[in-house]
């Protein structure tokens, strides 16, 4: 403060001695301005001196154009108001501009790193206020410059962005009010995570993003690229990251400024009018609101609603997103399986996502960038960094993708990674496919290497295993990236593994449903004949409704539910896919459940697929498993969807009175489950089939419902079985059921005691288990 006082002294002193005059744009050290005087810039465009915003009586010292006084570009001490007409500005003999009270006191001043032999300041005709030595006009070698700490206007060649040598961070800050020229909420600034991105921010809160530069134009300004008016420059090199703009005819004044609402307007002088137009202004829409749809989402402003998932994307909280709430974004369908073979999706006309966290090389291909990503667990997206001419350079996106917008001209293109299960009909990346002389066909299967699913199953030890699938045993792995997944590797000494291998791959790979289990590779390096599914936390059904323990965890209403997934998934095997699939061992130990317990079938190994009037096909080698098998295809070996659907029946039984079919035993008779429910059914004493403590007045009627579709679904004939769009109609609504007939196999094998109620065709007497493999 002493120091200040002797600069005031000493230049007052002067001040008197050398009357400065308002005409000059350069005021010399030890000299000073008091209010009332002014520079003016040498041709004449801008002038400096103190003033009062509006009504306002504090007094600042500030910039503004000559020929619209009331338009101040910048000010000095906006923050540190005068409340008289008495200040003075003035500059030291060491360079420092200091502004100065009636009581001599420093209200504000300015920094500088070095002192100069004959400093002097001077109001550039660019609206720039300089402190520099003597007449080294070298902008580089300036002592100081008010382009350095811009405020809510931006003129042309005024930098925002970062010095990364000094570290300087020019930001563009909004006035509090139009009568207050103090720091407001929003600011205009270069974000220099990731790829640098013009944002603009309400204190520490993206607002909206400009976002980052393609080489022609921030990717948030489609529309700015010619126009009569300015051109935006983006530069980034290892000195300095920053934007700044042009003006195309130079004659013409345009400024940027960002109001105190936060409304970010460009306007254009009129000679003819003598006032400023608005040229451009922010539109507060919605799609350019900040993350206005969540993560992995695109707004469109022309559609309704504006926010969709991407796709291979659902909505994260389907009742808010139903609630125009969309602000949770969406997650994935199908998680990413990382290096093991993920692919992307091409979006075209996009604002490019968030690039806070990405990564970027201006030397890589395309290509290159799609192999960055694809072998980057972290990596969600890739892009050209720079779209002029056919795209250069490679642009990754290591995290959620967040504020995508869609537009109708002049975006841009993306390419979002997606598990290879979620690309459907389009493209699918890695082209490698699974070979093997059964899979001569295009199999679009991602490929993996041995040595990572080694790895990630403790080389197959014995404490990952799972336990046995259709032809081998099946281990739990764990990727490097955490990724939990399941490893079913066919065992080496099995027989007739091969045929199985390949026809599960062949069917599997192409079918897909919430229902079914999801395969996400396969190996066959090495010998070795290896498929990769997802990874089911909750085990089978199996090991849950046959358990004394477990059991409790499944409540009658998850049972109804489970038992109508299974019928979607079949259905979906039956009716809907491609194919057209008979699974043929549908059991519960192959109804896998997931992390929510939904009910997904897996095990292809047995299924065949069938063409659309072929009903029934006969095998001599007859496989499945005992206790599902339908009296035709035991006895006959003739399947057809209708054997799947006996199986389901049984499932059916099985799942509401947590018996088992095979093995059920009943102190009153030696009946299986089948012919135990049948004849509880037939006295109309059906709900004894289950814990009756588990029913209320509400699920009974809907319990009985189930038994009696259970029942159709096994009986005896297959002809007289539904089939499973009618089962799920059945499920669904109150269709009138019809009345089942007595079902096939309704004592154990192992029991002789011929059923006394009617006609048995396929009673089990008589069949030898050595006729057929069961397991
Ligand atoms: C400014 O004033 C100081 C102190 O009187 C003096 O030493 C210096 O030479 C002056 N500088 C100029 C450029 O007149
Ligand atoms: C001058 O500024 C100082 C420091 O900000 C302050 O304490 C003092 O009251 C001001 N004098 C007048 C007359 O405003
Ligand atoms: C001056 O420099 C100091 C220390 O580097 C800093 O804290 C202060 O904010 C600077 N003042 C201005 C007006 O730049
Ligand atoms: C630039 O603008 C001035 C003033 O509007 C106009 O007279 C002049 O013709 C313009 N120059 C060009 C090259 O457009
Ligand atoms: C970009 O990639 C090229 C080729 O791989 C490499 O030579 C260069 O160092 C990379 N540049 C940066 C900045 O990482
Ligand atoms: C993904 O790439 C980024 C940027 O190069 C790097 O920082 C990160 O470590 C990579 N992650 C993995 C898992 O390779
Ligand atoms: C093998 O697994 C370990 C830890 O499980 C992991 O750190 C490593 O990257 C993996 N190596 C390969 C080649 O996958
Ligand atoms: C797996 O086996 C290979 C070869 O036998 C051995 O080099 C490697 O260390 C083993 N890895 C683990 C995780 O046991
Ligand atoms: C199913 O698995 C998930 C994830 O492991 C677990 O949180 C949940 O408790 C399991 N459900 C039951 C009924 O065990
Ligand atoms: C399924 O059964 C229903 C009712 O019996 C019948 O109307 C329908 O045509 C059948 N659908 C197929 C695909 O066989
Ligand atoms: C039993 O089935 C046979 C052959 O299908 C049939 O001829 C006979 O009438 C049936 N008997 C009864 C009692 O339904």
């Amino acid at each position: 403060m002493a120091e200040a006082c002797t600069y005031f002294f000493l230049s007052s002193l002067l001040f008197s001695l050398l009357e400065t005059s308002n005409s000059l744009d350069t005021l010399p050290s030890n000299q000073s301005i008091r209010d009332g005087d002014t520079l003016v810039s040498a041709g004449g465009t801008f002038e400096m001196g103190f003033f009062s915003p509006g009504s306002s009586k504090s007094r600042y010292v500030g910039i503004w154009y000559a020929i619209s006084s009331g338009t101040v570009v910048w000010v000095a001490n906006r923050d540190t108001p005068l409340n008289d007409h008495s200040g003075v500005l003035t500059i030291t003999d060491e360079g420092v501009l200091a502004l100065l009270n009636s009581t001599n006191n420093v209200v504000w001043s300015t920094n500088i790193s070095r002192t100069a032999e004959n400093p002097v300041a001077q109001l550039l005709d660019t609206g720039n206020l300089v402190v520099k030595d003597g007449n080294v006009d070298d902008p580089e070698r300036f002592l100081w410059q008010s382009f350095d700490y811009p405020c809510d206007t931006l003129l042309p060649k005024m930098k925002i962005g970062r010095d990364l040598v000094t570290g300087l961070d020019r930001i563009m800050s909004s006035w509090k009010s139009t009568e207050d020229p103090a720091r407001g909420d929003f600011t205009v600034r270069l974000d220099p995570r990731g790829l640098p991105q013009r944002v603009l921010m309400k204190g520490n809160t993206i607002k909206a993003r400009t976002g980052s530069w393609n080489g022609l134009r921030f990717t948030g300004y489609p529309g700015v690229t010619r126009n009569p008016v300015f051109d935006y420059e983006f530069v980034m090199n290892q000195n300095e990251v920053y934007f700044d703009f042009t003006l195309v005819n130079t004659s013409v004044f345009s400024r940027y400024t960002i109001n105190p609402s936060g409304v970010a307007q460009r306007f254009v002088w009129m000679d003819r009018t003598r006032s400023w137009e608005l040229y451009a202004t922010s539109q507060p829409d919605a799609c350019q609101t900040y993350a206005f749809c969540g993560a992995y989402a695109t707004c469109d402003r022309d559609n309704s609603p504006a926010c969709a998932c991407l796709k291979g994307f659902l909505p994260k909280s389907p009742k808010d997103w139903k609630s125009i709430d969309w602000s949770d974004g969406c997650v994935r369908r199908t998680p990413l399986v990382c290096n093991i073979g993920d692919g992307f999706l091409k979006y075209t006309g996009l604002k490019l996502p968030d690039t806070s966290s990405s990564w970027f090389n201006a030397t890589l291909s395309l290509d290159e960038c799609e192999g960055l990503c694809l072998k980057n667990c972290s990596c969600t997206a890739y892009s050209n960094l720079d779209i002029r001419g056919k795209g250069s350079g490679c642009l990754l996106w290591l995290g959620k993708l967040i504020d995508t917008v869609v537009y109708s001209q002049g975006g841009q293109d993306l390419y979002i990674k997606v598990a290879s299960s979620e690309l459907g009909m389009t493209k699918r990346r890695p082209e490698k496919d699974c070979e093997n002389e059964g899979l001569k066909e295009d199999m679009e299967l991602p490929i993996i290497d041995l040595t990572a699913i080694a790895n990630a199953t403790n080389n197959f030890s014995s404490n990952n295993k799972l336990g046995e699938g259709g032809f081998g045993p099946v281990y739990k792995g764990t990727l490097p990236e955490g990724q939990v997944i399941a490893v079913k590797r066919l065992s080496t000494n099995s027989g007739q593994g091969p045929i199985e291998f390949i026809n599960e791959v062949k069917l599997i790979a192409k079918l897909q449903h919430r229902n079914l289990v999801k395969l996400l590779g396969c190996c066959t390096e090495e010998n070795e004949k290896i498929l990769i599914y997802e990874y089911m936390p909750n085990k089978s059904l199996e090991s849950f409704i046959f358990d004394e323990t477990k059991s409790k965890l499944l409540d009658l209403r998850k049972r109804i539910d489970i038992i109508g997934g299974i019928a979607k998934g079949l259905l979906y095997l039956h009716e809907d896919s491609r194919l057209r699939v008979i699974h043929r061992d549908l059991k519960a130990s192959n109804i896998l459940l997931d992390m929510e317990m939904n009910p997904k079938i897996s095990d292809f190994g047995l299924a065949r697929s069938f063409q659309g009037d072929q009903i029934v096909s006969k095998t001599h080698r007859i496989v499945g498993t005992y206790g599902y098998m339908s009296p035709e295809y035991a006895v006959h070996g003739q399947y057809s969807v209708k054997s799947d659907v006996f199986s389901f029946g049984v499932l059916v039984l099985e799942i509401l009175s947590g018996k088992k079919n095979r093995g059920f035993c009943h102190p009153d008779h030696h009946l299986n489950l089948l012919g135990h429910a049948w004849r509880l059914w037939i006295v109309d004493r059906a709900m004894e089939l289950i814990d009756e403590s588990v029913v209320d007045a509400h699920t009974r009627s809907e319990v009985l419902r189930l038994i009696q579709v259970g029942l159709l679904c096994v009986q005896q004939r297959p002809e007289d079985r539904p089939n499973m769009s009618y089962v799920v109609l059945m499920l669904g609504s109150e269709v009138l059921l019809p009345i089942p007939r007595q079902p096939g196999f309704y004592a154990d094998l192992s029991v002789a005691d011929s059923p006394s109620s009617n006609n048995a065709t396929y009673s089990a007497n008589g069949i030898s288990i050595s006729t057929f493999e069961a397991r």
